[in-house]
């Protein structure tokens, strides 16, 4: 087979990592890619919003399953122009993508059938919202409505914390016609966790628990980032609650998205908030998420092509997914200042001796080639992903790999998995 997997980051790395062992497997294709992508794959020159592009590449080259990994080109509808040029991919639709490309959309799924979440309002009248908070009181959660790149949440521990961000995203359109409608909710306590399924639009297929480290800093500190690590199995997630998870949220889920006239394939990102034993939905992805998929792929024994191929094509019933009974572990490294401004450029040291070491990955978030040295080249860089026989041994593993590496102002968490070790 030839596979095009679209993107450029740690999650793309680590798909691409994981597709290569396949036997199916005869050509991988990236686009964008990046430097660590392209000792696996070719990289080609076309960015993952370039969505006719990738399709006339994709038929030119006869590529037999695309992957898609960003959520941008999901909610632009690559996926319906793939799929009208006969092209198998894997991911969901535009309709299906607004899951996680419209907060009101997902809000308003939930609360048709009655899938655990915060409680909730949409408005698109700025007076109105104000009113809203006032009556609500603080800590509240407000939200754009569309895609933000992570930022469009703002968890408000006072009113005028709260009334602040209404005016920034109302009136000052600090993220644009995302903002143009926002959602303002309940603000719930507890641990969160990351929960993925693979579907068909019908049948689902859990993974592994997982969980990430969102905070900038140490001991959950500082503003919240796209995940500086991620580990996996998650300890909060018994089996109990696994099972409470499939069938009060991912099984109804999936049927309404159906039901709805807007069936939903490829894999289901769920966040969630677990207090007390219960879990609610904080939100959901239309993708994989990163760095979460760097451990949980590492973790995978079975072959994923398959499993990728069975959603494209609609039938996931005969396929099962086999897991190592070890840990994995991901310590992202950052470039010093994010998730503000950062400087670009500085050369990475020390990835070769890394490359070296047995049960590592060195995956590539934000990399680039640059006077033949490998750079950084975005605030996320690295995820240095270590596997071990429990959770102290990888996140060992992953933090000798760590202590490799080097670049001037590099930032990592020294905490990543703690949580985990402490239960
Ligand atoms: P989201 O982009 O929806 O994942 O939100 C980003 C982060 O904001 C989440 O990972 C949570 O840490 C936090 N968050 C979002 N909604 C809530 C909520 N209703 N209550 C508490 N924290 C929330
Ligand atoms: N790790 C969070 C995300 O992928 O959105």
């Amino acid at each position: 087979m030839k596979i095009l997997v679209v993107g450029g980051g740690g999650r793309e790395h680590a798909l691409i990592w994981k597709i290569a062992q396949s036997p199916l497997v005869k050509q991988i294709y990236c686009a964008p890619g990046n430097p660590g992508i392209a000792e696996l794959a070719e990289c080609v020159h076309i960015g993952a919003d370039e969505i006719a592009a990738l399709c006339d590449f994709a038929k030119a080259e006869a590529i037999d399953l695309t992957v898609i990994g960003p959520e941008v080109p999901l909610t632009l509808g690559i996926v319906d122009i793939f799929q009208a040029a006969g092209l198998d991919v894997f991911g969901p639709n535009k309709a299906a993508a607004q899951i996680e490309g419209s907060k009101g959309f997902s809000k308003d799924l939930m609360a048709r059938y009655n899938i655990p979440t915060a409680a909730y309002r949409s408005f698109t009248d700025h007076a109105a919202a104000v009113a809203y908070i006032k009556e609500q009181g603080a800590p509240i959660v407000v939200k754009a409505d569309g895609l933000a790149a992570g930022k469009g949440v703002i968890v408000a521990m006072s009113e005028t914390q709260a009334m602040a961000a209404v005016d920034d995203i109302m009136l000052d359109k600090v993220f644009g016609t995302a903002g143009a409608s926002v959602v303002i909710e309940e603000f719930m306590d507890g641990e969160e966790a990351s929960f993925f399924a693979f579907t068909d639009g019908k049948n689902i297929l859990p993974l592994a628990s997982s969980q990430d480290h969102k905070r900038v800093n140490d001991n959950d500190e500082g503003p919240n980032t796209g995940g500086m690590g991620a580990y996996s199995p998650a300890p909060v997630v018994t089996p109990e609650l696994h099972d409470l998870i499939v069938e009060t949220i991912v099984r109804p889920t999936i049927a309404g998205m159906a039901e709805d006239g807007c069936p939903y394939s490829g894999i289901l990102y769920v966040g969630l908030m677990i207090k007390d034993g219960q879990p609610r939905v904080v939100e959901y992805n239309a993708r994989f998420g990163d760095p979460e998929a760097q451990p949980l792929l590492m973790r995978m024994k079975s072959d994923i092509v398959p499993v990728l191929q069975a959603c494209a094509r609609g039938d996931l019933s005969h396929t099962s997914i086999q897991w190592h009974d070890k840990a994995a572990v991901c310590v992202v490294m950052a470039s010093g200042g994010y998730p503000a401004a950062f400087e670009k450029n500085l050369p990475i040291a020390g990835l070769d001796a890394a490359a070296q070491v047995q049960d590592l990955m060195v995956f590539h978030a934000g990399t680039a080639f640059k006077g033949g040295q490998i750079v950084n080249n975005s605030g996320r860089v690295l995820g240095v992903t270590g596997l071990g026989q429990n959770v102290k041994e990888a996140i060992d593993k992953a933090y000798s790999g760590v202590a490799m590496i080097q670049w001037k102002d590099v930032h990592y968490r020294h905490d990543i998995g703690a949580r985990a070790l402490n239960r």
